[in-house]
């Protein structure tokens, strides 16, 4: 079988399998196979596949075909520009996600470069955290956009924070992030096990909160195989919020940044749950024109 014909094969069974995105899936399997490009695999259609490439190819169709994600079978994500290693145990990080790093860059304005300014002049590495890591997505992207910054990425899942550290190795950021273990931030809070590094000039989370109650809203892909520990953040979905704001109230610098990603119609319960120590309160749309991230500075 040559390559035309092992697509529209693979395309024709993932379409009745109803698999969202069929010729996506088709497409970026067959390049995994092959180690290819899309434009080669598109300049090559008379290309024969040898039986164990052929084999490899309708395996990984048939795993579509079942539900796991293109990702988990391929290994891999881009994220602002950059391929993440990921699998089961890890969120699969989304677009939109990428609306965080925007406002965050855009927040810390002249500390683009991650040193904090006095007079002017670099006086200071950043001192960032990330909480809720996952795949490292945003606390990776971000150490390497502020090349003097310093970044603490938290996550409560042993198996994302493997995925993390591998990623931070593969971007070449390890000397800057450092990644534990915590319920949210609790490591920095003061007490005899609390990690010294506090007060951080920005934190950054993208939380889990979908409601418990709309999990069966949720594609079967995403309900079955990403963990559930990235997806609910509890009956209402937004109860992590709640605990993470009264830590970052305690751990930010004053005028310290807050950047956190919304979910689905939560803007206005999250804007409720800030209280009086935040100024420069903001929410940005995503593409969708859905607000998707809450901004806000520590007074
Ligand atoms: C929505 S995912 C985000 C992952 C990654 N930041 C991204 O944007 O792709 C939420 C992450 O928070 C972690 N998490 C859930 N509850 C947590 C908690 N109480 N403390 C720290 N991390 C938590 C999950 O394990 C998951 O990796």
């Amino acid at each position: 079988m040559d390559i035309r014909g092992a697509l529209q094969e693979a395309m024709a069974r993932l379409r009745v399998a109803e698999v969202a995105s069929h010729t996506l899936a088709a497409e970026l399997l067959l390049m995994h196979a092959l180690h290819c490009e899309r434009a080669w695999l598109y300049g090559h259609p008379e290309h024969p596949l040898s039986p164990e490439v052929s084999a490899l190819y309708f395996h990984l169709v048939a795993q579509r075909a079942a539900g796991t994600p293109v990702q988990y079978l391929t290994g891999k994500q881009e994220f602002w520009g950059l391929e993440f290693a990921v699998g089961p145990g890890v969120l699969i990080p989304r677009p939109e996600t990428e609306h965080v790093m925007e406002v965050a860059l855009e927040r810390l304005g002249p500390a683009h470069a991650g040193s904090k300014f006095r007079h002017g002049e670099p006086a200071a590495a950043l001192r960032l955290a990330d909480v809720g890591t996952g795949s490292g997505c945003l606390a990776i992207a971000l150490a390497r956009e502020l090349p003097e910054a310093r970044v603490w990425a938290t996550d409560i899942s042993p198996a994302a924070l493997e995925f993390a550290r591998r990623n931070a190795a593969r971007h070449d950021v390890t000397d800057r992030i450092e990644f534990l273990e915590s319920d949210l931030l609790t490591a920095f809070l003061p007490g005899p096990t609390a990690a010294s590094v506090a007060p951080f000039d920005m934190i950054v989370s993208n939380p889990p909160y979908i409601a418990r109650d709309a999990a069966h809203q949720l594609p079967r892909d995403v309900r079955e195989y990403e963990p559930a520990a990235a997806l609910y953040g509890g009956k209402e979905g937004t109860e992590l919020y709640a605990a993470l704001i009264a830590q970052s109230a305690q751990l930010l610098t004053p005028g310290g940044l807050l950047v956190l990603e919304l979910g689905y119609g939560a803007a206005e319960r999250v804007m409720d749950m800030l209280g009086f120590a935040w100024t420069r309160v903001a929410v940005t749309d995503d593409l969708a024109g859905i607000p998707r991230v809450l901004a806000a500075e520590r007074t």
